[in-house]
């Protein structure tokens, strides 16, 4: 390959930029315009390596042709030691045709420093790929969207989790990692882990990594408190959470974040778009994810309003000085017309990742690890704020991403706190939720018992049997429920009948503890002060 570094001196931390006169050299120097690929070498992987441990993309926090151009130099995936260089190429590849709309490379080569030498490798477009204009194989012809405001399936069985873990060049939760998980906690992983409905993570083994050589970390998850009437796809992440809670006894924080639902409202037929709706929702939130049974000596609850301000809005301006419209253009979607709150929120969503925000909680130390549980529609938020960490002197966060919790209708969506048979609320009655099993949540059972006696249930799309892997715990039973319905054994309404059960029970708990939560408790959970661990 082209190794640009002809013996000038240049200072280490400098990439240098190189001109369009070094490149036709470089060019001509790299063989023949018959656009022949050379292989990269040993030393070159090995850089790219460490370069995607640190960095997403090429250049910057979005994908650009520096990476299409990049990726055409692979005749084949790197091998699997190369772990970060892997996770990059597995993630270009999977954009398919769609890379040729990546924009233009900020840079024309990628200078990267190893063993104290530099590596130049050129990303520049002029080395065309034999005969393929883009960077992989075509992708299906229309894609999942999935943004913080935007998660729409393309097809009716749901989003393709496994497509959007390459999309997002995060990794999966595997075997390994649950037996890590295992091994240091003592405890057999959470069901949510288990059947992978946390499916995907960032730099968890790094966190684990911590755990084992003595360290704590934090737990940072939060909520945009839109509506009084939360629903149980809302509790998703704050059960995780609460478990890792548990398991590995350290503290959390958790972000209520009233000024993005009062940034974002743009509905005027909204009875009240007021900022100080959105302040009390916040508080009125707070109270069910108290009601989860959250430690008040190892948990501080936030609202935005309330609380941004000191060490806080310190990190906040870093991450602003740092992320430029453009960056956050390209994450987010915004465009001129975006307002200017908009634009700068990224940064305040950024900000719990870093323990220094919380100077009453983690006195001096600015370096404790944070782990957030989130769905996995938050993470453009988190890709912005882990490119964006080293930049300012903190550490990346890490992440482990959870699937959407299916509507009654079908798992084409994410559940809507708008459309009152969509959903299970908090506040349903026993009743409430039998009716609403029992009338609205999609099957996947036949017409007829002959038919389903037959041919069995479809448990792929069956909302009730979805439900039963998120609450119920027993995984013998849970397999047996699947045999039964499968093989026609068991009926819809004896399947549905099951699922009451474990929900009314579960709700029936939370609505117990619910009770209790006063306005001191919020308050307790909600002042500034320093937490056991
Ligand atoms: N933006 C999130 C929402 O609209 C709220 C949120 C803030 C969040 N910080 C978080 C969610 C951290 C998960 C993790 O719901």
């Amino acid at each position: 390959m082209c190794n640009l570094d002809s013996g000038r001196h240049r200072g280490h931390h400098q990439p240098r930029t190189v001109t369009r006169g070094e490149c036709d050299l470089v060019k001509a120097r790299c063989g023949p315009a018959s656009h022949q690929r050379m292989p990269l070498s040993d030393l070159e992987t090995k850089a790219l390596d460490e370069h995607f441990l640190i960095c997403s993309y090429v250049h910057g926090y979005t994908a650009s042709q520096g990476d299409a151009a990049l990726f055409r130099q692979f005749k084949c995936a790197p091998p699997s030691h190369l772990c970060h260089l892997l996770r990059w190429y597995t993630h270009i590849h999977s954009f398919g045709r769609e890379s040729a709309s990546f924009p233009a490379a900020k840079k024309e080569s990628l200078t990267l420093l190893i063993n104290d030498k530099e590596v130049t490798i050129m990303v520049n477009n002029s080395m065309e790929a034999e005969g393929q204009g883009e960077a992989g194989q075509p992708p299906a012809p229309e894609e999942d969207i999935v943004t913080p405001h935007t998660v729409q399936a393309s097809s009716n069985k749901g989003i393709d989790y496994d497509k959007l873990v390459d999309r997002f060049g995060s990794s999966r939760i595997d075997e390994a990692l649950l037996e890590r998980f295992e091994r240091l906690t003592g405890h057999k992983p959470h069901r949510f882990l288990r059947r992978n409905i946390f499916f995907s993570h960032r730099d968890m083994h790094r966190i684990l990594d911590a755990v084992e050589s003595g360290k704590k970390f934090f737990l940072y998850t939060g909520r945009g408190p839109s509506s009084n009437a939360m629903h149980i796809g809302h509790l998703i992440a704050f059960i995780m959470t609460k478990w890792l809670q548990d398991v590995f006894d350290v503290p959390l924080v958790i972000q209520l974040t009233d000024d993005e639902k009062y940034l974002w409202q743009k509905d005027a037929t909204k009875k009240d778009n007021s900022l100080e709706h959105y302040h009390s929702l916040a508080r009125e939130n707070a109270k069910d994810i108290i009601a989860l049974d959250f430690d008040v000596n190892k948990t501080f609850i936030f609202s935005d309003v309330d609380f941004v301000g000191g060490a806080f809005y310190e990190n906040v301006l870093k991450v602003q000085k740092h992320v430029t419209f453009n960056q956050v253009k390209g994450i987010f979607g915004f465009d001129e017309s975006s307002s200017i709150g908009m634009i700068m929120f990224p940064a305040i969503q950024a900000a719990p990742s870093f323990s220094s925000s919380f100077p009453f909680i983690f006195g001096n130390k600015k370096d404790v690890p944070c782990l957030i549980p989130c769905g996995i529609d938050q993470d453009p938020y988190f890709r912005m704020t882990r490119d964006v960490a080293p930049k300012i002197g903190f550490q990346k966060p890490a992440l482990l991403h959870s699937t959407f919790f299916p509507a009654l209708h079908g798992a084409s969506s994410k559940m809507s706190a708008s459309d009152s048979t969509s959903s299970i609320y908090l506040t349903d009655t026993a009743n409430q939720i039998k009716k609403k099993i029992n009338k609205y949540a999609f099957s996947g059972g036949r017409d007829t018992v002959e038919e389903h006696r037959e041919l069995g249930g479809d448990c792929e799309v069956d909302v009730s049997f979805m439900y039963l892997t998120f609450f119920l715990d027993d995984d013998e039973k849970l397999e047996e429920i699947r045999q039964q319905y499968s093989s026609g054994k068991m009926l819809t309404g004896e399947l549905k009948a099951e699922l009451i059960k474990v929900l009314q029970k579960m709700m029936a708990e939370f609505q117990e503890r619910r009770k209790l939560v006063t306005d001191e408790t919020v308050k307790q959970f909600m002042t500034p002060r320093s937490l056991k661990f």
